[in-house]
């Protein structure tokens, strides 16, 4: 049978050291909200514990062929579920990205129908605007460097 090209499965404690080196790569600090910093090895230990347990955190890992390529996270905050995504360098232009954040919001959707899914996007992170833009998402206002955009279930349903 021919193993498909790209899955994404649940993230697990396995997955620490791989998410911590992620997290901390240059192109992933410059386009977060609020850590522009590097993140101490702790501080994310106890980050993912604490993700790891909660019911309603989705992360998952992006791997082609095998291989971890990237990562995706939905997390409530506020009103609506914020989408963290990144590929590695190398695997990037091969709509990974895309793939990993429908089939996010699709397990989001099938957990709570009326989930409005947000994503904060850097004004100079062209890559960003334009995949949630190709992924039906609105730009719906700013926040400071950041635009916002939003994706409402009724869009999703295929
Ligand atoms: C943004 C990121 C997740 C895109 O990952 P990716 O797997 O390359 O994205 P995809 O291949 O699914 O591409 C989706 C769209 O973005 C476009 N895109 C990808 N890289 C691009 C680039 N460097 N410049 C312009 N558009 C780009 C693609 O062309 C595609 O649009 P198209 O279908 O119209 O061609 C990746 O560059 C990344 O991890 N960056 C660092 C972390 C980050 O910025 N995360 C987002 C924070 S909001």
């Amino acid at each position: 049978m021919t193993e498909p090209a790209l899955t994404l499965r649940p993230a697990t404690w396995a997955d620490c050291e791989r998410l911590f080196a992620w997290v901390n790569s240059p192109d992933s600090l410059r386009n977060k909200r609020l850590t522009r910093s590097t993140i101490p090895y702790e501080t994310h230990r106890q980050w993912l514990e604490r993700r790891l347990a909660a019911p309603d955190v989705i992360l998952l890992i992006a791997e082609e062929r095998g291989l971890p390529v990237g990562q995706v996270r939905l997390e409530a905050r506020d009103d609506a579920h914020e989408v963290d995504i990144f590929v590695i360098a190398e695997a990037r232009g091969r709509g990974i990205a895309a793939a990993a954040i429908e089939d996010a919001l699709g397990r989001l959707w099938h957990r709570d129908a009326d989930a409005k899914a947000r994503a904060l996007v850097r004004r100079d992170n062209t890559a960003s605007a334009r995949l949630f833009e190709r992924l039906g998402f609105s730009r719906v206002g700013v926040d400071g460097d950041h635009t916002l955009y939003e994706r409402a279930p009724a869009q999703g349903a295929a």
